[in-house]
């Protein structure tokens, strides 16, 4: 029976911390506080947009969030700036345990998809860029709804590009709010606890593992569709 595990990228595969460096060139010592607001504001703009039914290119999110970070920070972006930090947006590396875990999820049998908020034209280049993208059997994008995580269309769309029962397929995120919308939609899930500082939301729902890193991922996945769905 083929199973499924769909993975988030930006925090997930992909690290967005590595912003920081252009950031530190381009705003100095108010990088760290500029990169925290800048990723708050990007996922906020999302859910916004969800809500209101308006939905543009993820990349649309990442830019007015960059320019309202700098201005909340007493920085005023430049146009040379904002394409800068757009630059470095698009160039992430994956995190160093990413590729190893990914080629064992792969020999052990299971189908592994990319399923983010970002365009597919930009993950596909993200994903190529990272030498990661042969892992993958087909990349997600939110952009075949035009609508956002944790909107349920969106998980409902991704069961139905794999082509399995909710049983089948599981989401490993690192973002709690990812995780709890596919649990929402009685989808299997993996909490890639990537900080060991972050918690995850004190909601009713929880999900079936949570997982320090990459390595473990891989070892513990085919447990999960052992267990019966609860
Ligand atoms: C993504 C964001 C939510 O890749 O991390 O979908």
């Amino acid at each position: 029976m083929k199973k499924v595990v769909a993975f988030d990228i930006y925090g997930t595969l992909i690290d967005t911390q590595a912003v920081l460096k252009c950031l530190a060139e381009l705003v100095g010592d108010k990088a760290p506080a500029i990169s925290r607001s800048w990723r708050q504001k990007q996922l906020e703009y999302s859910f916004r947009r969800g809500l209101m039914r308006d939905y543009c290119d993820f990349s649309v999110c990442t830019r007015q969030a960059f320019i309202f970070a700098c201005g909340e920070h007493a920085v005023a972006a430049s146009e040379e700036m904002i394409e800068l930090a757009m630059q470095a947006y698009s160039e992430l590396d994956a995190f160093a345990d990413v590729p190893a875990g990914l080629g064992a999820l792969h020999e052990m049998g299971l189908h592994l998809y990319a399923f983010s908020n970002g365009s597919r034209a930009s993950v596909e280049r993200l994903l190529e860029r990272a030498g990661i993208r042969h892992h993958f059997e087909a990349l997600v994008s939110v952009e075949e709804v035009r609508s956002f995580k944790p909107d349920p269309e969106v998980y409902v769309h991704l069961q139905r590009r794999c082509g399995v029962a909710a049983a089948q397929l599981c989401l490993v995120s690192s973002n709690p709010f990812d995780v709890l919308g596919a649990v929402h939609c009685g989808l299997r899930s993996v909490w890639l606890r990537r900080d060991p500082a972050s918690q995850f939301d004190p909601w009713d729902l929880q999900p079936d593992l949570t997982l320090d890193d990459f390595g473990e991922v891989a070892r513990r996945l085919p447990e999960i569709f052992r267990q019966p769905m609860t």
